[in-house]
Formats: structure tokens, C-alpha cells, sequence
């Protein structure tokens, strides 16, 4: 029996992404400090135990090996750049990732308050991200995001690796960009085109006919199938950050569940390079990725009695 990370939590209202680096000699009071991220997380919640707090922890490929002896997940691996004719999906630094949700923001404050203390000077913060529900689950441009997301049993087939990897079964792969919108450029657009970008009607979020939806919409380049035809699932949490001033920046922090790292990449490449190539998404003519790594989020028993 295993205890997979508290992933699949209904839609929190807020979330703190924290993008961490190792730094030298940080080592063992990281893996101090990751091993006591479920109990720590209890604590906190106990304060508040209807808001749904959930403290998830990802862990990336070279700090994998620093971390911990033994075999590793099979498919964990850097997130690779993606390289595309008009837009990059830049790779940057990170060898853990933290993703703390709950419906109140202080919940989510204190738990990531008491890790950084916990870290001190082990790590470095290579980026913190607080994201926010906005309306109805709506992106910043005003589309409503995670609609076509897996529920129940389908969720947790899509972001739970399975008897492929015995070892590691329970665990998770965690895909991580952020994205900063260029909203003027995007609100000068009229909803119709809008509505082309994404693949579906904006007001009511109903998906558009295959025969009219354009081919380099976000959702039609977002379709993975297996071998047999059938869509391959991913769990996407993303949420929506930034400033009211537009001096700073706005957009999304992307980050997706799956039981495997190939079903992301793919999206990545569709998106990025297009499919065919050169068709690229229409949506990333607005938002520009700044940053992306990938980690391997493994069970709570595995963090808590790692691997001596
Ligand atoms: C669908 C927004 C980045 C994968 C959607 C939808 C919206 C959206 C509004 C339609 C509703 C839904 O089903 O959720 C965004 C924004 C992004 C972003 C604002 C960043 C700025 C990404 C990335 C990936 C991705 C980087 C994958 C690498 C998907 C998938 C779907 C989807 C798989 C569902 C497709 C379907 O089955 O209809 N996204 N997305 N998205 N997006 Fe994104």
C-alpha cells in the first residue's frame, strides 16, 4: 500500500509555487527538511482543516542523485528546451519544487514560511509564484482553464505511475513554465479570434466543432493519443499570478501532473514547434514561457523513510 502526495485536491482558491535550487552542502538538511514536508503539512492544516491544504513536493533529476542512493524513477530526466521556428520553451534551473494550495492564502503562507526557515541557507529560491483563483476558473484571458482535466479514477490513472515502475509506483511526474501574458496585445484581439486562439467559445467555454476549430488552436495541438487512438490524460493545476499595475508581470504558472514526462513533452512540442511543424500555437503569439523544469514527486512514504 502507498500514499501517493496529495496531488488531486479539488480546485484550491490560492497556491504558492516555490522553484528551489540546492545549494552546496545543502544536501542533508534538504533531504531533512523534504522528509518532514508531510508532517509538517498535517500541522498546518490543522489550523484550518477545511481549506484543503495540500503541500506537494517534486524533486528534480540531478538533485534526485544528490539526494538519494538507489534506483531512480525511470522516466525522470531535465525538462529539455523546446526549440520552435517563432517561440522557445526555455529549460531554467530547479531541483525542487514546492506547490502549496488551500483555499486560504495563509494557510499557504505559513506552510511555505516554515519550510524556507526549515531550508535556510540549503537552498536558493530561484522563483515564488503566488497564484489565485480567478472567477469561474478562468485564465487571465478570460478563458475558463482545466476544463478537459480527468475526474475520479481517470485522474488518478493519468498522474499515477503504475506497475512500469514498481519502485517508484504511486509517484508522480510534475511538468512546471511559467508564462507572462501580454494582455494589451491579447485584449486588442476581438473575442472571435480569441475564441480561434483557444479552441472554444469563451463566454460559455463550449469546445468549437472539429470542422471549425483552426488547427493551430491551443486545444486542437493539445490532443496526445496512444497507439490505440485513445487521448493519453494529463492533470494541469494551473493558476493564474501577477500584478494589478501591468509594471510587473502577469500570467500563468503551467504545471501538470502525469504518470509518465513523454505525454508533456509531446504537448510541448506540438505547441512549440506546431504540428504540422511550423503551425505553431496560436495562443503563444500572447504569452511568452520564462521559465521550465521538470521533477518526479514520489509517495509520502518514500520522503518520509527514503532510501538509506
Ligand atoms: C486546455 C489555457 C498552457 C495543455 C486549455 C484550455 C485553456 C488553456 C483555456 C481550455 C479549457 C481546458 O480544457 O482546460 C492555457 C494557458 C496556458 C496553457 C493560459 C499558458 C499560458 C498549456 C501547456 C500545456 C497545456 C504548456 C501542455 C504542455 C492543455 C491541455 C488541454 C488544455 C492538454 C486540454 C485539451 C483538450 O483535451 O481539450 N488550456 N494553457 N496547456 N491545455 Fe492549456
Amino acid at each position: 500500500m502507498v500514499t501517493p502526495q496529495t496531488i488531486l485536491t479539488r480546485k484550491t482558491r490560492y497556491a504558492i509555487f516555490l522553484v528551489l535550487t540546492i545549494t552546496d552542502g545543502g544536501v542533508d538538511r534538504v533531504r531533512d527538511v523534504v522528509s518532514g514536508l508531510p508532517g509538517l503539512t498535517r500541522s498546518v492544516s490543522s489550523r484550518a482543516p477545511d481549506a484543503a491544504l495540500a503541500g506537494i513536493v517534486g524533486i528534480g533529476s540531478q538533485a534526485w542523485d544528490q539526494l538519494f542512493d538507489g534506483p531512480r524513477p525511470q522516466g525522470l530526466r531535465p525538462f529539455t528546451e523546446v526549440d520552435g521556428e517563432t517561440h522557445t520553451a526555455p529549460a531554467t534551473p530547479g531541483d525542487l519544487l514546492l506547490h502549496l494550495k488551500a483555499d486560504q492564502l495563509d494557510l499557504c503562507f505559513e506552510l511555505g514560511t516554515a519550510l524556507t526557515r526549515a531550508f535556510g541557507d540549503s537552498v536558493t529560491v530561484v522563483d515564488e509564484v503566488h497564484g489565485f483563483r480567478y472567477f469561474d476558473l478562468r485564465d487571465l484571458i478570460g478563458f475558463v482553464d482545466g476544463t478537459e482535466n480527468p475526474v475520479g479514477q481517470a485522474a488518478i490513472d493519468a498522474v499515477t505511475v503504475g506497475d512500469e515502475d514498481p519502485g517508484f509506483a504511486g509517484g508522480s511526474y510534475v511538468a512546471i513554465q511559467r508564462y507572462v501574458h501580454d494582455m494589451s496585445a491579447w485584449n486588442s484581439l476581438t473575442v472571435e479570434d480569441q475564441e480561434a486562439a483557444i479552441g472554444r467559445t469563451k463566454l460559455e467555454n463550449i469546445e468549437m466543432d472539429d470542422d471549425v476549430k483552426p488547427s493551430n488552436s491551443h486545444i486542437a495541438l493539445n490532443v496526445v493519443e496512444d497507439a490505440d487512438g485513445e487521448e493519453i490524460d494529463i492533470v494541469r493545476d494551473n493558476m493564474p499570478y501577477g500584478d494589478v499595475s501591468g509594471t510587473g508581470e502577469s500570467g500563468t504558472f503551467y504545471i501538470a501532473y502525469s504518470s509518465a514526462p513523454d505525454v508533456v513533452e509531446e504537448m510541448l512540442r506540438k505547441m512549440f514547434i506546431g504540428d504540422p511543424p511550423g503551425n505553431h500555437d496560436r495562443l503563444l503569439d500572447f504569452t511568452t514561457a520564462v521559465t521550465g523544469s521538470q521533477f518526479f514527486a514520489p509517495t509520502v512514504e518514500f520522503l518520509e523513510d527514503p532510501p538509506p
